[in-house]
């Protein structure tokens, strides 16, 4: 199992165990964690999967494709470090990742 601990906008965090090979993303909704909503089920379509990547964590990540890359432009609350949670799979080199969320993943 992999650790990864997602915090919310206004810093509660929740640490979640998630499963080689599914997303980031699978891992918060399996878990209930408030903040995702992943309207589109992780086709890389909807961007509310939005989440920040810990700045340790970012450069170990595979770069975002062109994909995810147009969806982070139409996501809000877009950071540096913006990524969409459904692009990144779970490995266990990803134990211990971090991922903040936005304050919303609408315009509110
Ligand atoms: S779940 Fe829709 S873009 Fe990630």
């Amino acid at each position: 199992m992999t650790k990864i601990k997602f915090i919310e906008a206004d810093g509660k965090e929740h640490q979640v165990e998630a499963q080689e090979g599914q997303s980031v993303m699978q891992a918060a909704m399996d878990n209930l964690v408030p903040g995702i909503v992943a309207e589109c089920g992780g086709f890389a379509s909807c961007a509310t999967c939005h989440g920040y990547v810990d700045e340790a964590w970012l450069k170990k990540l595979p770069p975002p494709d062109s994909a995810e890359e147009g969806m982070i432009s139409c996501a809000y609350h877009v950071q540096p470090n913006s990524r969409l949670t459904c692009q990144i799979k779970v490995t266990p080199a990803l134990d211990g990742l971090v991922v903040r969320l936005p304050v919303s993943q609408t315009s509110e």
